[in-house]
């Protein structure tokens, strides 16, 4: 179980201050001693499936830098890194026989970190899945939850006596709908709705295996959960009707779009798909067994979340026009409700409101706050503390005249988004971390190279690193606790 933490007015003096990463967007060394591909290794070579045609296989190239970018982090004052494990690199064929190198590589890396004072967070999968495991079907073939349960046991034993904090599965929301339905992700599928709710469902049953497995595997008390993804919900005024609506937008599952948080979060903390669902998809509906949702349902130690965005909400009245029904990175606007007075009513931003380069990052600097006290009222159990798994802008940064890179939009969003932790500090809610996404500029995915994201800038031509200014503004958050936000 997790430590109490000291809440106060401001964040609490074990508040983990960190950056994250991931290894398909980070390492490179694709296929460097002995690691075997991933669906992204697939993905990335195929034709117009990524903007520009980029590969991740030099990435940042961080597979052979971690020194060097362990000291960056280490003079940036992060107090945590969160970086995850590749699968593929740790079993070359996903099951059976295990590559010694790539576990020697994420041990290096973490004691790498832990001399340099900073605490690892490790995350089994973030979306590079074995090849060979997609040929056996993948996330499509509900044997995963114990090829995944394996793999947990391998890294637990390898890493277990030194890594505390542990992520099962990054956004599984994203890589099931994204990679199985609507196909821009790896592996690329167009799969039906039925398809991919059971995909859904295995990723789930993976999330529960897996932390069985890790607890069983590590050798000391450790810190489990998963991240799931989503946009937080916004009351539009802080009245009681529009932060009941801007609730139950957020935890009502609207239609079949499958993006909608608490499809996701609600087995794993509750044990139980929410009531509506089996309605909403009709025949469609998987009708899980009793004892997948047992499962599925393990004490988890903390609340992380990802959360870059909101969407504003107001409880809509009988008379209010018919809810906008927008649609951004999949997720629907539309608040679903019945034309009853309460019925969560979510706004379309203008036009011109701001985002960064990549247009379902709108600036809703109150995110943190809202996500960080629903999840809390809903899962928390009262004394769960919430940890931001991933917040973060891009902007299309360059490296000035004067040799450094002047990011003000990254600081002042920054700045906005820690004052709703802050926030939440103040009122009780307990917290364990925050986690910017990204240590460094690197690959996004289909968006390739041109979104950056990092603290740190990157070169892709030379791989030199430069500190942005809003690294150097970070550490200063860092170093006085947040009492300067
Ligand atoms: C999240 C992903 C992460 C990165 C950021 C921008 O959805 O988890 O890998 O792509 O978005």
């Amino acid at each position: 179980m997790s430590e109490t933490l000291r809440t106060s007015a401001s964040f609490p003096a074990n508040f983990l201050w960190g950056a994250a990463t991931a290894s398909y967007q980070v390492e490179g060394a694709h296929d460097a001693d002995g690691k075997g591909p991933s669906i992204w290794d697939m993905m990335a070579c195929k034709e117009g499936a990524i903007s520009g045609g980029v590969t991740g296989h030099i990435a940042c190239d961080h597979y052979q830098r971690i020194k060097e970018d362990v000291a960056m982090m280490k003079e940036m004052g992060l107090t945590a890194y969160r970086f995850s494990i590749s699968w593929a690199r740790v079993l070359p064929e996903g099951t059976g026989r295990v590559n010694q190198a790539g576990l020697d590589f994420y041990s290096a890396l973490v004691d790498e970190l832990i001399a340099a004072g900073i605490e690892p967070c490790a995350t089994l999968y973030h979306w590079d899945l074995p090849l060979a495991l997609h040929h056996r079907g993948g996330w499509m073939n509900r044997e995963i939850a114990s090829w995944f349960a394996d793999y947990a046991t391998i890294v637990g034993r390898a890493l277990g006596d030194r890594v505390k904090w542990w992520i099962t599965l990054n956004e599984p929301s994203v890589f099931i709908v994204a990679g199985y339905r609507d196909g821009n992700h790896a592996p690329g599928l167009k799969l039906s709705v039925t398809e991919t709710l059971r995909c859904l469902h295995n990723a789930l049953l993976a999330h529960g295996t897996g932390t069985q497995a890790l607890r069983a595997a590590c050798p000391q008390a450790v810190r489990i959960c998963m991240a799931p993804a989503g946009y937080a919900k916004i009351p539009d005024t802080e009245t009681p009707e529009n932060i009941e609506a801007a609730r139950r937008s957020l935890f009502t599952v609207a239609g079949q779009s499958l993006w909608d948080v608490a499809l996701w979060m609600d087995p794993v903390f509750l044990g139980k798909y929410p009531d509506e669902a089996p309605a909403v998809f009709g025949a469609k509906w998987h009708h899980p067994s009793a004892e997948d949702l047992k499962t599925i349902h393990q004490p988890l130690d903390f609340i992380g979340f990802n959360c870059y965005s909101g969407i504003r909400v107001r409880a809509k009245t009988a008379a209010a026009p018919a809810p906008s029904d927008g649609s951004v990175r999949g997720t629907s606007l539309a608040g679903g409700g019945s034309a009853i007075s309460a019925a969560p009513e979510d706004l379309p931003y203008p036009q011109e409101h701001p985002t960064g380069q990549l247009s379902w990052l709108m600036l809703a600097p109150e995110s943190l706050y809202w996500q960080s006290r629903f999840f809390h009222e809903r899962y928390g159990r009262g004394k769960l503390p919430v940890v931001v798994t991933e917040n973060g802008f891009c902007s299309g940064d360059w490296v000035a005249l004067d040799g450094h890179i002047h990011d003000g939009a990254r600081i002042d969003y920054l700045h906005r988004y820690l004052r709703g932790i802050k926030r939440a500090a103040a009122e009780g809610i307990p917290l364990g971390g925050y986690f910017y996404w990204s240590l460094m500029d690197n690959f996004e995915w289909a968006e390739g190279y041109r979104p950056r994201f990092g603290l740190v800038h990157v070169d892709y031509a030379t791989q030199k690193r430069t500190l942005k200014d809003s690294a150097l503004w970070y550490r200063e958050v860092i170093r006085t606790c947040g009492q300067n936000l």
